[in-house]
């Protein structure tokens, strides 16, 4: 058994977004390289990248595990305003699929695919702006890119904060970050899958 890990806690976060800095960049060029903002319907395209992402994970924002460490993660979830975007844009709802045991991942593991989908709200904002050029917002078409409440930076700190505070060994904190690579990995597959 190993001991704590030697990065300190607080620095969970930045590690991850040092480590997934390479294919989050890779993945933006390859969203914008798609034309996404050309028309609704290559718009389309993104909403299905998106709804197979959050299709894939919405098992984790109901896990009793994951709550006990983010209290205030089942109202988190996007998957349901994905899916009102995409029917608003007339598209159709891809069959569910089953292919991530999203609710028998490892903590650890869960954590980096949780850690990719809190983060992406960082860049809903950017995405947001430049959809109401289609005539898309918050009320129609792009509802899941609508900032928290709260508003985007206190709702990041506060997932940061209890991403950070899980106490786990060097082992595990690998395994948070091959999570967030293979959360990343799947949304690329999800974008080619939804262009294709
Ligand atoms: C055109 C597409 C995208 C753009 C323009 C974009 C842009 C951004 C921006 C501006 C930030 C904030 C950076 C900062 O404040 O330091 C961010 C953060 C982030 N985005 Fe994206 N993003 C895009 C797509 C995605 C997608 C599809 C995902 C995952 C599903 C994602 C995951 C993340 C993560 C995890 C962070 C947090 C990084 C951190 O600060 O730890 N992004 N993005």
């Amino acid at each position: 058994m190993l001991g704590p890990s030697p990065l300190a806690a607080a620095s969970r976060v930045e590690n991850l977004r040092q480590l997934t800095r390479d294919t989050h960049a890779r993945l933006d060029h390859a969203v914008m390289a798609q034309g996404i903002f050309r028309d609704r319907a290559r718009f389309a395209g993104f909403l299905r990248m998106q709804h197979g992402f959050h299709a894939d994970i919405a098992p984790l924002y109901a896990r009793a595990d994951l709550l006990a460490h983010f209290p205030d993660l089942a109202a988190r979830t996007r998957l349901d305003l994905v899916a009102a975007d995409l029917c608003a844009l007339g598209g159709d709802l891809p069959p569910p699929r089953r292919e991530l045991p999203a609710s028998s991942l490892p903590l650890p593991a869960a954590l980096g695919w949780l850690y990719v989908a809190e983060g992406s709200n960082l860049g809903a904002a950017v995405i947001l702006k430049l959809a109401s050029s289609l005539g898309l917002g918050v009320h129609f078409g792009a509802s899941h890119l609508a900032p928290a409440a709260e508003g985007v930076a206190n709702h990041w700190r506060r997932f940061t904060s209890a991403l950070d505070a899980v106490a786990l060994d060097a082992h595990e904190e690998a395994d948070v970050v091959a999570g967030a690579r293979a959360a990343f990995t799947r949304v690329h597959v999800h974008l080619r899958e939804a262009f294709a």
